[in-house]
């Protein structure tokens, strides 16, 4: 549903770096849906599963605040791409790497992705030719290894944000969303929906990882809030 132009936008983002302690995977688990659950059990590595979980209780817990209804009960149900749905209102999107599970619930946007990744992966040059223009690669070979390093991060992690916001994933080639960098925030420069109603920005994670987020509002830049979610306690600044 396109939302109304009058509408201000407003995006709130939690960071969690949760623990990996299989002990809270109880606790976190009774928030789950039974479906939740059973998907949990499916996990061949404690990692993934634990990764898993706490997306899902993170996601509920915002998502109960925004809708009162309890996490567990709250109607999640994933469109035939994967994208998780909750009605027209509410867009938000969920995204895990190694440690740390990021959420953005928006209201008044059209679209909301958001992706992270550990700052210090390393990306092999054929990885880079896989998904940045031709453009985005003469750039990053201009730049001192270091940056080049950070910024073909950056672009990865900007371009699957941009896809889970269209809801498209990877189906999508990432190498026809192009990004440069205006007054140090990224443009989508390139792409079939490359207008002014999309926002990308370069999340400040205080930890070791980059966090993208991409929406689409009508109304202007949306207000976006970042907040560190603690253990189970309800998002604070
Ligand atoms: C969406 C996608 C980019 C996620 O990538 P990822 O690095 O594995 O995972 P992330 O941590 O970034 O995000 C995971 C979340 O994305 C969400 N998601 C899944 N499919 C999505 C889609 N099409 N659009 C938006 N979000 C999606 C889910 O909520 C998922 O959370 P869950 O694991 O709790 O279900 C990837 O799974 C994808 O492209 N899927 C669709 C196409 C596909 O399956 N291709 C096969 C490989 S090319």
């Amino acid at each position: 549903m396109q939302q109304s132009e009058n509408q201000p936008a407003d995006i709130e983002i939690a960071l969690w770096r949760y623990s990996e302690n299989e002990g809270n995977w109880n606790r976190w688990m009774q928030s789950l849906s039974s479906h939740e659950r059973d998907r949990a059990a499916t996990y061949r590595f404690e990692r993934d599963r634990a990764s898993f979980i706490a997306g899902r209780y993170l996601l509920r817990q915002l998502l109960s605040l925004q809708t009162g209804i309890s996490p567990g009960k709250v109607p999640l149900s994933p469109d035939r791409h994967g994208k998780l749905r909750l009605g027209d209102r509410l867009q938000f999107s969920l995204a895990n790497t190694d440690g740390l599970v990021a959420v953005a619930v928006a209201s008044g946007c059209d679209h909301v992705g958001i992706d992270c990744e550990r700052a210090d992966i390393e990306i092999e040059e054929a990885a880079v030719d896989s998904y940045c223009s031709a453009e985005e690669r003469r750039w990053l070979m201009e730049l001192p290894a270091r940056e080049r390093a950070r910024t073909a991060i950056a672009l990865w992690t900007l371009k699957e944000s941009h896809l889970k916001a269209l809801g498209v994933g990877l189906r999508e080639d990432p190498r026809n969303i192009a990004f440069s960098w205006k007054d140090g925030i990224p443009v989508m420069v390139d792409g079939g929906d490359c207008d002014r109603r999309w926002h990308h920005r370069l999340v400040e994670s205080g930890s070791q990882h980059v966090v993208a987020l991409a929406a689409c509002a009508q109304s202007g830049l949306p207000g976006i809030s970042t907040n560190l979610f603690q253990n189970d306690s309800i998002p604070s600044e």
